[in-house]
């Protein structure tokens, strides 16, 4: 984790990847548990978040994590169109990750002044990302859509480009993917077990959180 980093200030998307080795991918269906995982995700070192919209809750969760929890930067992911980022931003999200890329997304993010981490699986999809500025990419779906060794193919034509590999990644196959130049993070859903939240049991939580942001890049 860079300490130098002030979390109430606007970061760019490869700050906010190099952080640290992991951005935990949330799913929260419960308001009251937004503001203890944070708490605990940064206990353990994790302090960008990124919450996913894909419950009714998860703007009212971003703005709990916004307004109570400072010393992370609470971000939100599935963000598919502009519309999306402006609730978001409404919502006092300080960064945006989406699936996929669309000139759209990226014009709204850019209107927002929140970096993007756009999601890609094809040279195509990177090409029209990087025809926008983005440079700074998240692999999506990893493992389904070709895992290390499509990394690594992309290391040539696409050298200037920086990637947070999401999707089937976990504690045994993250330490591979961060090994790789062209991999400053990942992003997985294994810090934040549906049953740890379920039960509260945030100790948990932080311990995997610590363990994440002990790993080697
Ligand atoms: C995402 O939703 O961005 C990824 O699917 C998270 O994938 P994981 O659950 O395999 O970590």
């Amino acid at each position: 984790m860079d300490v130098k980093i002030n979390t109430k200030q606007s970061l760019t998307a490869l700050q906010i990847m190099q952080d640290a080795a992991v951005i935990p991918v949330i799913v929260l269906t419960e308001v009251a548990h937004a503001v203890p995982l944070a708490r605990a995700l940064v206990a353990g070192g994790i302090r960008m978040l990124e919450v996913t919209l894909r419950t009714p809750q998860a703007l009212a969760c971003i703005e709990a994590i916004a307004r109570e929890v400072p010393e992370a930067v609470i971000g939100a992911g599935t963000a598919r169109s502009a519309a999306d980022v402006q609730a978001c931003a409404m919502a006092g999200a300080r960064f945006i990750v989406s699936p996929g890329y669309t000139h759209a997304v990226g014009t709204a993010c850019r209107d927002a002044h929140l970096p993007l981490l756009p999601g890609v699986a094809t040279g195509s999809e990177i090409m029209a990302a990087q025809e926008d500025g983005f440079t700074e990419l998240k692999f999506f779906p990893a493992l389904q859509a070709g895992g290390l060794a499509m990394l690594k193919a992309w290391s040539g034509p696409f050298g200037d480009v920086k990637f947070c590999p999401t999707g089937g990644i976990t504690a045994a196959n993250a330490a591979e993917f961060l090994s790789l130049p062209n991999v400053v993070c990942v992003g997985g859903s294994w810090l934040v077990p549906a049953d740890a939240m379920a039960s509260g049991d945030w100790g948990r939580v932080t311990g995997l959180a610590r363990q994440a942001s002990e790993l080697l890049r």
